[in-house]
């Protein structure tokens, strides 16, 4: 490692302590020099050759993305972390957005299906909210368009925080502490609403993936990830067919696909009609950077291994007209599953250091 590789190293580092604790936006340190100087073709141990070109389609962007309806600043990130961790926007006073998003769980529950205000469990898992700046349909059906969209929802639906939106404004314009961070993220606007909404759409857009073992690896540091997961990087996108689907930096196409589970659930198919046969059990292909490597996996928390996973693919998935035809049959060797599994580990990035709020 170079110096100057080694700095930006550092810096990206400080920025994600740091700049995630502060609200300030973190970075990935992306350049020519980084990748173009240091990424061999062959690597030198066992010549597990991977072309520039598939590592390219893998690379982290640049800066985060916001709508210019709500740029982000580090005002309005700190306000939303304080509402994302206040209990008292839910009707019993005791579910926060992180009861469910809890970023010990990597921004999930690790349950099979989340559970809120009346203790019934959700339909479906919980998903993570990390890298959420980037998703362009939110849900597992994709039901939200964005994050500003998105937030009402858990605020209001019945068995996650059952509280109706203007009651929550009205208790958060009762919390003195709440005007002054308010002020500072909007000035002049209020508390209402759309601020309300906007600072936690804000706050969940700095909730970026640390920089994995895999991201060394695409920018050149050949030691970053063992050889056996090199060769799942390969199985990953040729054998196993999985980047036909979990594609991108975030290994989604962010659509929609049957991949041929069991669960009653119709998924985009609800807001299709049954005519458009693709759309009947279709999910959104998930992300799959620091997903939980312990499980529960799928929407439905139906599998609890990757194992399990990998052999669904294999399998190919319930045979119906709307399984997706990207859902081929696979075969793989002990060897290749093995690969795979290893590949799917370097997906793992430090977990982030967002410092608790202190709610006023
Ligand atoms: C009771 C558990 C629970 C609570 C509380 C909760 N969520 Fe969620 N969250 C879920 C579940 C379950 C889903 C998936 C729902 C679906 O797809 O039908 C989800 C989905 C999301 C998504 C979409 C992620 C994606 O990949 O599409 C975002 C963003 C999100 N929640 C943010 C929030 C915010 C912000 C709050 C607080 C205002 C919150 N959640 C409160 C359980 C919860
Ligand atoms: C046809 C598109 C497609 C292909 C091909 C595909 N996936 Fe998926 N994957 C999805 C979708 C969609 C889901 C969510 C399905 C659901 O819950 O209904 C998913 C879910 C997963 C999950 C669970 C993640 C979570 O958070 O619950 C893992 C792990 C996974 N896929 C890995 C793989 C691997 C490994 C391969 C290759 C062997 C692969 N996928 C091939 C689309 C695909």
């Amino acid at each position: 490692m170079t110096e100057t590789r080694f700095f930006i190293l550092l810096a990206f580092a400080i920025v994600l302590t740091v700049g995630t604790a502060a609200g300030v936006m973190p970075r990935t340190p992306q350049g020519p020099a980084l990748t173009s100087a240091f990424a061999g073709p062959v690597s030198a141990a066992t010549g597990v050759h991977v072309s520039e070109d598939l590592k390219a389609k893998y690379r982290r962007p640049e800066a985060i993305p916001a709508p210019p309806s709500n740029p982000l600043t580090p005002e309005k990130a700190e306000l939303g972390k304080t509402l994302f961790f206040d209990p008292r926007l839910s009707r019993t006073g005791s579910v926060s957005c992180a009861s469910c998003h809890q970023p010990g769980f990597d921004w999930g529950d690790g349950l099979k299906r989340g559970v809120g205000v009346t203790g019934v469990p959700l339909p479906r898992k919980t998903p993570t909210v990390l890298n959420a700046a980037w998703l362009s349909a939110l849900m597992w059906d994709g039901r939200a368009g964005t994050l500003e969209q998105q937030a009402v929802l858990p605020i209001t639906a019945e068995h996650e925080m059952g509280l109706e939106l203007e009651e929550a404004v009205t208790r958060v314009n009762a919390i003195d502490g709440y005007a002054p961070l308010f002020e500072a993220a909007y000035p002049g606007e209020g508390i209402r609403a759309e601020t309300l909404l906007g600072a936690l759409a804000s706050f969940q857009r700095t909730l970026v993936s640390g920089e994995a073992p895999f991201d060394k690896w695409i920018d050149g540091d050949e030691a970053a990830i063992s050889e056996a997961a090199k060769r799942g990087f390969l199985v990953f996108n040729e054998a196993g067919r999985c980047a036909k689907c979990h594609s991108g930096w975030r290994l989604t196409d962010d659509s929609f696909h049957d991949i041929g589970l069991e669960s009653e659930d119709i998924g985009r198919g609800q807001f299709a009609p049954p005519s458009v046969v693709i759309m009947q059990h279709a999910f959104k292909t998930p992300t799959l950077r620091d997903f939980r490597l312990s499980g529960p996996y799928m929407h439905d928390g139906s599998m609890a291994s990757l194992d399990e996973v990998i052999e669904h693919y294999e399998d190919g998935g319930k045979k119906r007209p709307s399984l997706s035809p990207e859902m081929q049959a696979i075969t793989l060797s002990a060897q290749e599953r093995a690969d795979l599994i290893a590949y799917l580990k370097t997906l793992q990035g430090p977990p982030l250091d967002v410092k608790m709020p202190r709610l006023p």
